[in-house]
């Protein structure tokens, strides 16, 4: 019997076959408005049909099922009477375990193909062209489907290219349908979600908001909530969505860590708190971080002690908080964070990939952490969060902010944060923000971190004298979802406009260099 209704109690279950694909078909799924999480291959069948997915999808991963400890799935995984959506290494997989045969042809297929119909192309392409276009990475091709499939497609090289058993309710195809590369590729996903496994396209941004503030209402009662805002988009969508739930049971609390960049806290104190009507308490707790992060280089410790120091701020500011209720104050115990559900995988937290970095608000907290969490956007990519946002009437400034993260200036600055430091940069990241501005450019670009390489110095010459300074980096990139990113081609005469200033108005400055590289293999931010 096939589910309907799709919510986090029966997810579309994304297995992550090893390679970055896993994100970015979750997230695809929820373009097409049905619920998805990511699982690891590891995890045993059992667990996985414990989570009662509603459908199934098995990502491309590593390029060979034959090669050594190349990573697999129960088989009993097929059998379950789960519809079950095979892609690229996830076909291969499925047509291996299930009697068919995949061969090292030793032709490896890559980038734009074309793929040709058979059969009417079956359920996943039905109703699209007999030829088309689709994105295809992969060396082993699947050579004879499994007893009970048809093939739907076949590329020149690759005579089986899709197939299915529409009784058993499997399907599977080689190219990545989750690429914008792949023509019908997103045509291709819905097919399977809506007609192969018969799901309502139900997961929108009202679903989301009516479901969350049940949820919310359910957890605090008449309790009082506090609330992390940072003035970034995530936790100004959290906090207006709490706010929504139960109203002035919400204090928003703004830690001006040192960390921010030039404006932010006014911007914060003046246009959030005036169009949101939400309660904000700001607290200076600038010598707290600047102390406890003497000395400190190493990107992850500076990561865990902000973390740590943000916890006790909105410890602080909680027991301010009861002092100032008097009598009838009784303890806040919960607490609002913006955690997105990229935050959740990168950390490590989810059940996911591996651990690339503790975020903030993640892996950083710290273990006796007293607050019962209120994380409303936890299973949510970015998009979703800005259209709920909107949906929310948050003011579109903020929705359509650029991400800053938690740690602020404090992971920009390449060794030890000092205040001297925190003021050149500072400085350096208020001109290359107005000069973007000035270009128009905030919305092409995903964002672009500012960064000061503080134990480097070069030689350089200004007047008639030698310099001996420090380097900025300019980190632009474009974006969809922060998982990959591509470096942004900004117009030259922006880069030098920004160059110029920096090196002229910041007197420690003395270079500006471009960041040229996609992600992987670096990240937006460096740290
Ligand atoms: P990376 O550097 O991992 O960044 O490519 C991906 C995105 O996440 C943001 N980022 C953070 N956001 N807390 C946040 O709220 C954090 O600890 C954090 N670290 C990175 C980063 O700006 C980029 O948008």
């Amino acid at each position: 019997m096939l589910k309907n209704n799709p919510d986090s109690s029966s997810p579309v279950l994304v297995i992550d076959m090893g390679a970055q694909y896993a994100q970015l078909i979750a997230r695809r799924v929820r373009e097409a408005h049905v619920y998805s999480e990511i699982v690891p291959h590891t995890m045993d069948a059992e667990k996985i049909l414990a989570k009662n997915p509603a459908a199934i999808i098995i990502s491309g991963g590593p390029s060979s099922v034959y090669a050594q400890g190349a990573p697999s799935i129960d088989s009993a995984i097929f059998s379950a009477g789960v519809p079950i959506l095979g892609i690229c290494y996830g076909f291969q997989l499925m047509a291996r375990t299930l009697g068919g045969q995949v061969g090292r042809t030793g032709t490896r297929e890559y980038g734009h193909t074309q793929a040709k119909l058979q059969d009417g192309g079956g359920c996943l392409f039905a109703g699209t062209p007999l030829e088309q276009t689709v994105w295809m990475s992969h060396g082993d091709s699947v050579i004879k489907a499994p007893e009970g499939f048809k093939v739907t497609a076949a590329t020149e090289q690759t005579p089986v290219a899709a197939f299915e058993d529409s009784t058993r309710h499997l399907y599977g195809l080689q190219w990545h349908p989750e690429v914008l590369h792949s023509q019908y590729g997103q045509r291709a996903l819905e097919h399977f979600l809506y007609n192969g496994a018969g799901l309502q396209p139900t997961w929108t941004a009202d679903s989301i908001i009516d479901t969350q503030i049940e949820k919310i209402r359910r957890q605090v009662g008449n309790a009082r909530v506090i609330c992390g805002l940072s003035g970034g988009v995530d936790s100004s969508v959290a906090a207006a969505l709490v706010h929504k739930a139960i109203g002035d049971q919400l204090t928003c609390i703004f830690v001006d860590h040192g960390l921010l960049r030039a404006g932010e806290r006014e911007q914060v104190e003046r246009d959030y708190a005036a169009s949101t009507g939400i309660k904000i308490v700001t607290v200076d707790e600038s010598e707290r971080f600047l102390t406890a992060l003497a000395g400190v280089s190493e990107p992850e410790a500076k990561r865990k002690i902000i973390g740590r120091e943000f916890i006790r701020s909105f410890e602080a500011a909680q027991r301010a908080l009861v002092k100032e209720a008097g009598e009838s104050g009784e303890e806040i115990k919960f607490l609002v964070q913006g955690t997105l559900y990229p935050d959740v995988v990168e950390s490590g937290g989810g059940e996911g990939a591996a651990n690339i970095k503790s975020h903030h608000n993640v892996g950083g907290l710290p273990e006796d952490l007293n607050f019962e969490l209120i994380e409303p956007l936890r299973t949510l990519f970015k998009d979703e969060v800005r259209e709920i946002g909107l949906a929310l009437g948050v003011p579109e400034q903020i929705v359509w902010r650029q991400p800053f993260p938690g740690p602020g200036l404090g992971i920009r600055i390449i060794g030890e944060i000092t205040a001297k430091r925190l003021e050149i940069l500072r400085a350096a990241d208020k001109i290359a923000r107005e000069e973007l501005t000035a270009a128009g450019l905030d919305r092409d670009i995903w964002q672009c971190p500012v960064v000061l390489l503080a134990d480097v110095r070069s030689v350089g010459v200004q007047g008639d004298g030698r310099t001996y300074g420090h380097p900025i980096v300019l980190r632009p990139v474009s974006s969809e979802d922060a998982m990959t990113a591509d470096w942004s081609r900004l117009p030259y005469e922006v880069l030098a406009k920004i160059s110029n200033r920096i090196t002229n108005s910041v007197p420690e400055v003395n270079r500006v260099v471009l960041d040229c590289t996609s992600k992987p293999p670096g990240t937006i931010e460096w740290e």
